[in-house]
């Protein structure tokens, strides 16, 4: 006999999408009466969280018949993906499905875990619900052993009125979960395959005669000054509406006539991302309030404009998932406050919920504490595309066009907008992602512009073929992902267009990233008609596995399970890492996004362009500023923001290099970010100077040298460095009878590639730039008065190519031990931007120590700098690496004009260039940094490894997307590099 689920088989039926499903409604918790919703406790719901019974099964086919009354095997806690309690096994896949493709049947093989535990009823005087916020893919429901229902979206709810399945006292619930279904071809979202009841669990308490559900609309009149409040009620009977306002104070009440009552408020308090305020709606029944949050706001498109309450806004935006390290999809509110309370201290106004909606109550605290959401349905299709044959464009959109999928494709984008449709955080509704294009999107967008035509419309997935060009009526936005700033600039002047202009998705934030974010943001502000983007993404996805022997979280990502098929790291691309430790990358963007830009005018006074929509700066923040003097602060002060310029006293200036530092500080608390919070920063350059070092031109001391087989010896009163004639470079320094080198010095066109460059890194790994060798062919040595001058032309080629660079090399030793260095470099021909050109050394272990004056304190590279600024700082090789959970080139520091690298006692080397140039100390060499897969596997060094280059390749976001901007490439041909190296004395 088969069993119940092979029987039904609901799972690979096209038809079948909900069985005995009540019809999606807005997301409440219902209340007994006003007092429980004055203090969020509610009575009439119960909670059926906790542990669950669970048995584990491979297949449906190996459920044995009478599977439903099986005691459990084991436990396991709902809510929880069940690959984190040791039960089947982890997967991160992106584009490719993880099973054949073949709608809309799923593999045999096909995990399904039962679960079970029992529940009290004390009364069956209400009528009861059983919720399912969240279930991946789909499950069937039984009750005291008789079946309930089916349902499968994973990321809605499921709710099943179970009042005539169950009776007083101990009842039970079984409720088997299969891990793909014929949902799953629309699950296919670049993430990891959880599986489980992942979201909470409860039963509703109604009274027989309940709200089925409501909508609350706000208007605006023509001067944004007064709101209207339309409640619409689906009930049976009359429903009283009390209305109070922002300060908790009743404003009127009054009852539902037909299902609908309103109200009207003179002088609104409007709702945005930057003052949330919120209207508290109760709509009380017999026996029952709910309580919504109000927003009074409207959204509207003028010309190609966005505009929120008459005002233009930008999205400083963000893609989320719901997702964590240690309990996977199954975040808490915490979890989420978490991150909003990031974002918020980011700077970050808006989040995208990348790629279904995320939690139940998400955009409640959204509403509450303010981001503009574009709420997504669940829905990606994007695996079709790795069809074989036939059009890419059709095959991609093989599931939008066939219509045995357009039931399901519709009933994600209902559930999704019927949840959220009270909150005003939610702007926008966006059908999914990445699915393709044909007639059930356009059939969705059309249900949801007669449904809802208060908020605009998204989807990015706009195709057209040969046969079929999409219907865009319905569609409010142009919607683009990855488009490179030229593309986007040419978009917003193009004539073509005539919607407003986002980006979905941008400067992929994957490892060491990313570098162009600016110069979007400076497109983003030129133009109205571009309404900002969302950066791809906000988090780091990975599995916590415990720790490693070096006390390091062991964070895995794909292939580390062993599964197939699977896409690396590509999960790793978050502005945070996996813990929500923020990447330099957001560092970046948040003062890229700062709510407060400084601009300096010829008169050395400061104007200040306010970044925010609805807030004063004079309200909201204050500034802080210093002076200082090649790096070193001469004055400080504070000031308010006014309407007037700024001007600052200023010093009378040497020759040195002035800036005015000015850091943006919140004055006031709001809801997540306390007052003192540094908002981002400006930073002024009143005057570009020399730094204080003068290169000697000659000194007392002697120096002299003698020339050997393979050395040039060089001698001073308290040094001797070896140049080796076949390295044409030192192989040994020493200077106070103490060794300064441990190897010999190397030149250095070869970092460890960061994620950026996985498309890159094949041209450079092409064109031999990881293992180049060099050869001498000419070494002189002369003595000039007060130095001694080694000439020598070398060249840097790799195995059987050519040449990759031909130097000139000079190397002038004064008496002191200081070292000019002037490299003068020919490219050759044909070859792609090197990733970086200087030399390397390997200092003793102990040396280690670096002060710089350049940008920093963070790591900062010619695109991605603006976390950072100019000026002295002091870092420790392990202070200074970044920790990228998959090891790649970090923690440089651009446009430096001196550092010394030396050991506690101040021995070690100073380099100095009049040109600025950039420097990094490591404790890892870039050999270990490209071979290790994971931070934790990362061994140090024996030595300390101190790079000075000429310049490294730009940082851009190329891990999806777009190439690097040309000004950020390394492309010169012919380039010279002229540098002090002047080592120093232990300080006794
Ligand atoms: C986009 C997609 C995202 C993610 C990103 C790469 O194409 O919409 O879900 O896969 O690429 O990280
Ligand atoms: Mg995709």
């Amino acid at each position: 006999m088969k069993n119940e689920i092979l029987e039904r088989s609901n799972h690979e039926n096209w038809e079948l999408l909900h069985e005995n499903t009540e019809a999606p409604r807005t997301y409440f918790m219902p209340f007994a009466d006003i007092a429980e919703a004055s203090i969020d406790t509610s009575s009439r719901v119960q909670y059926l969280n906790g542990e669950w019974g669970f048995t584990y099964y491979e297949s449906p086919d190996l459920l044995p018949s009478d599977f439903i009354s099986r005691k459990s095997e084991a436990a396991i806690p709902v809510p929880a993906v069940w690959q984190n309690y040791g039960y089947d096994h982890h997967q991160y896949t992106n584009v490719n499905y993880p099973f054949p493709y073949d709608p809309p049947y799923v593999p045999v093989e096909n995990p399904c875990g039962v679960y079970t535990r029992e529940f009290e009823i004390n009364s069956l005087q209400d009528s009861i619900y059983l919720n399912l916020e969240g279930v991946d893919s789909c499950f069937y429901l039984w009750i005291n052993e008789r079946y309930v229902g089916y349902s499968q979206i994973s990321h809605s709810t499921s709710e099943f009125d179970i009042t005539a399945y169950v009776g007083v006292g101990t009842n039970n619930i079984t409720i088997a979960v299969l891990k793909w279904c014929d949902g799953s071809y629309l699950e296919d979202q670049d993430k990891f395959r959880m599986s489980g009841i992942f979201r909470d669990v409860y039963l509703l308490k109604r009274p027989k005669n309940h709200i089925k559900d409501y909508r609350v609309l706000t208007t605006l009149d023509d001067s944004y000054k007064n709101a209207g409040i339309l409640v619409e009620v689906d009930c049976p009977g009359d429903v009283e509406c009390i209305l109070f306002d922002i300060d908790g104070s009743e404003i009127s009440k009054s009852y539902t006539k037909n299902g609908k009552a309103s109200f009207a408020i003179e002088n609104a308090h409007l709702w945005n991302a930057e003052n949330p305020v919120l209207y508290t709606l109760l709509l009380a029944t017999e026996n029952e309030v709910i309580k919504q949050r109000v927003g009074a706001r409207k959204v509207e498109v003028q010309g190609r404009v966005i505009l929120l309450n008459g005002k233009k806004i930008k999205f400083k935006g963000v893609n989320r998932h719901d997702s964590d390290p240690f309990v996977g999809y199954a975040v808490t509110k915490e979890h989420v406050l978490r991150d909003m309370r990031l974002m918020k201290e980011h700077n970050i106004n808006a989040i995208r919920t990348a790629h279904y909606p995320n939690a139940s109550w998400f955009p409640q605290l959204c509403d509450e504490y303010g981001f503009y959401v574009i709420a997504e349905a669940d829905i990606e299709s994007h695996g079709s595309v790795r069809k074989i044959g036939g059009d890419w464009k059709a095959n991609y959109s093989e599931i939008a066009r066939d219509e045995r999928f357009c039931d399901a494709i519709l009933d994600r984008v209902k559930h999704n907008v019927l949840r959220d449709k009270n909150c005003p955080s939610v702007i926008m509704w966006s059908l999914g992602n990445e699915a393709g294009m044909g007639p059930s999107y356009e059939k969705a967008a059309a249900w949801v512009k007669q449904y809802d035509d208060s908020r605009l419309v998204h989807y990015e997935n706009l195709y057209s073929y040969d046969d079929y060009t999409p219907d865009a009526t319905n569609l409010d936005v142009y919607s683009r992902m990855y488009v490179d700033v030229a593309g986007c600039k040419e978009i917003c002047e193009s004539s073509e267009h005539t919607k407003p202009f986002i980006l979905c998705e941008y400067t992929h934030a994957m490892g060491n990233s990313p570098g162009d974010a600016e110069d979007y943001q400076e497109v983003i502000e030129q133009y109205d008609c571009f309404a900002g983007g969302f950066v791809w993404e906000w988090c780091d996805h990975a599995v916590f596995c415990g720790y490693a022997e070096n006390g390091k979280a062991k964070f895995h990502y794909g292939g580390d399970f062993g599964e197939f098929p699977h896409d690396g790291n590509f999960c790793m691309d978050g502005l945070v890492y996996p813990d929500r430790t923020p990447h330099t990358g957001l560092l970046e963007f948040k003062n890229i996004i700062r709510p407060v830009r400084a601009v300096l005018n010829e008169d050395n006074s400061v104007t200040f362009v306010n970044k925010l929509t609805f807030t004063n700066l004079k309200d909201f923040a204050i500034g802080e500023y210093t002076i200082e003097r090649n790096g070193i602060k001469i004055a400080s002060g504070n000031f308010e923001f006014g309407s007037d310029a700024f001007k600052p006293e200023l010093p009378v200036m040497d020759e040195g290099t002035y800036t005015l530092n000015i850091t943006h500080i919140q004055k006031v608390d709001t809801a997540l970010v306390k007052a003192g919070h540094v908002l981002g920063f400006d930073q002024l350059i009143l005057r570009e100077g020399k730094s204080d070092f003068e290169v000697p031109t000659s000194t007392e001391a002697e120096v002299d040298f003698i020339v050997e087989d393979l050395d040039v010896i060089v001698v001073g009163q308290d040094f001797r460095y070896v140049f080796d004639k076949r390295k044409g470079i030192f192989s040994e320094m020493v200077k106070d009878n103490r060794v300064l080198i441990e190897k010999p010095i190397e030149y250095n066109i070869w970092r460890a590639p960061i994620d950026n460059e996985r498309n890159l890194k094949e041209e450079w790994y092409g064109a031999g730039y990881d293992r180049t060798v060099v050869r001498v062919y000419d070494v002189e040595v002369e003595k000039g008065e007060a130095q001694v001058v080694i000439s020598s032309e070398l060249s840097i080629a790799p195995i059987y190519l050519q040449r990759t660079l031909t130097i000139k090399a000079m190397y002038a030793i004064f008496g002191d031990g200081t070292v000019k260095v002037k490299l003068d470099c020919a490219k050759s021909e044909h070859l792609p931007m090197l990733p970086r050109f200087g030399l390397r050394m390997f200092l003793p272990k102990i040396v280690c120590k670096a002060e710089y004056l350049g940008y920093g304190p963070y790591e900062s590279y010619i695109d991605k700098r603006r976390s950072s600024s100019w000026s002295r700082f002091i870092t420790t090789a392990s202070d200074n690496h970044e920790d990228y959970i998959r090891p790649q080139e970090n923690g440089s520091h651009w446009g430096c004009s001196e550092v010394a690298v030396t050991n506690s006692k101040g021995f070690g080397f100073t380099a100095l260039s009049e040109k600025p140039f950039s420097f990094n100390i490591s404790p890892f060499t870039q050999e270990e940094l490209a071979e290790k897969k994971h931070n934790y596997e990362l061994e140090e060094s024996p030595y300390t490894i101190f790079c000075i280059d000429y310049a490294q390749n730009g940082i851009g976001s190329g891990s999806c997307g777009p190439r690097l901007i040309e000004k950020y490439a390394f492309n010169e041909e012919n380039f010279v590099f002229e540098f002090v190296l002047r080592p120093s004395a232990i300080a006794e």
